[in-house]
């Protein structure tokens, strides 16, 4: 591992102590910067994902431009299901799309075991690539979607209003369902290793869709996976964040999957899921995205309420509750930034 110059973010994690609260943004390396955009003019989505040079070039824009804690892998939830055969396209300004959905299990069977090293070569060369050039300035995240949350996009076919096929296929086909989740949990794993082997120093599984089930349906179609996936994967003994949106009804349940981090959305008080489960794991989050539209009074406001919410303890990530919205000011960004570093350091004196 390289001698980092800023490990708060993964002392955070292992709930070490710190002299402040290290900050990185869901979705930093987005349509927000101008200087992303001015990268994005000239190419596709995807074609910036699969080229290495590009995808670590925007990697580290927000740690130059904004100023954050860690860097986290320009890439995409969706290269798994891509690699194991499925068609992807990315549709501007509508967000991404599979031309062939699966629709039952002789679907799911046709579905390649996918080798990382090969079919995923491109994202791996990228973290090597972004390794280098960081030169150990701030750690580096990689990820990888929850087994439902890329099962949902597989089935849906793309975003969706009601969810229905995907809650049609689980509750009459279930069998296929837990085929799928299964196939997508050792791919997953499979996938986070190797890019673990490629030299992050993070991990953080997103779990988009977790808050569409009902509390036992989240455990049986997508905790049990995510647990799959981590198991899997501890023996690296890498920092793993889980990241289940709206999944909010049972935090002991998600602090015992095996993650050393659990990631709030903004619609819970993180200082009362503190209370819960601050013993077990450390948190990550939770300002609601779209305070960053408002003036740097209410931002600066908001993100004191969380870091005194949290309280004078060791542990916590600041982040926001999910991925900052394309149509935000990068200054805001910025000045969320600079606040919770400076006003986190009265919290972390003991
Ligand atoms: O966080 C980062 O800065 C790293 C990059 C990253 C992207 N996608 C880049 C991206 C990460 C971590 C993701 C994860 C991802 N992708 C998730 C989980 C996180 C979340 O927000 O819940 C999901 C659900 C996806 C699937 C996906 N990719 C959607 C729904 C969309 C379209 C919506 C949108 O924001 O446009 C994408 C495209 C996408 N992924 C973009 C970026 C920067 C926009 C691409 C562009 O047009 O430039």
């Amino acid at each position: 591992m390289t001698n980092l110059k800023n490990d708060l973010f993964l002392k955070a994690c292992r709930r070490e102590k710190v002299e402040r609260t290290p900050i990185w943004i869901m979705r930093q390396a987005g349509r927000y910067l101008p200087q992303y955009r001015a990268v994005r003019a000239k190419t596709d989505f995807i074609t910036m994902y699969k080229t290495p040079e590009l995808a670590a070039e925007v990697t580290i824009q927000p740690v130059d431009l904004i100023g954050v804690d860690a860097a986290i892998i320009f890439s995409d939830i969706l290269v798994i299901p891509e690699a194991m055969g499925m068609k992807l396209e990315m549709i501007e300004s509508k967000g991404p799309k599979f031309l062939d959905p699966i629709k039952n299990i002789n679907d799911v069977d046709r579905l390649k075991e996918i080798d990382p090293t090969k079919d995923l070569r491109y994202v791996l060369d990228a973290v090597s690539l972004v390794k280098k050039e960081l030169n150990g300035r701030v750690p580096l995240i990689g990820f990888a979607g929850s087994p439902w949350t890329l099962m949902t996009y597989m089935v849906e076919g793309g975003g969706s209003k009601n969810f229905s096929e995907i809650k049609k296929f689980i509750y009459n086909q279930p069998q296929a369902a837990h085929r799928l989740l299964d196939k997508l949990a050792d791919a997953a794993a499979d996938y986070l290793s190797a890019k673990i082997e490629a030299g992050t120093d993070a991990i953080q599984i997103f779990d988009t869709w977790g808050g569409l089930l009902s509390p036992s349906d989240f455990v049986k179609f997508s905790l049990n996976y995510i647990e799959k996936v981590i198991s899997q994967i501890k023996k690296e003994k890498e920092p793993v964040i889980i990241f289940a949106k709206g999944a909010n009804n049972d935090f002991n349940q998600l602090a015992e999957c095996g993650a050393d981090v659990v990631g709030l959305d903004w619609t819970v008080d993180i200082g009362k899921v503190r209370d819960k489960i601050g013993g077990k794991v450390a948190l990550q989050g939770n300002l609601d995205p779209t305070i960053l539209y408002a003036d740097r009074e209410k931002i600066k406001t908001e993100a004191l309420n969380i870091l005194q919410s949290f309280g004078n303890h060791d542990g916590h990530i600041f982040n926001l509750g999910h991925g900052i919205l394309p149509d935000v000011d990068p200054e805001n960004a910025k000045y969320l930034v600079e606040v919770v570093k400076e006003e986190s350091k009265r919290f972390h004196i003991k």
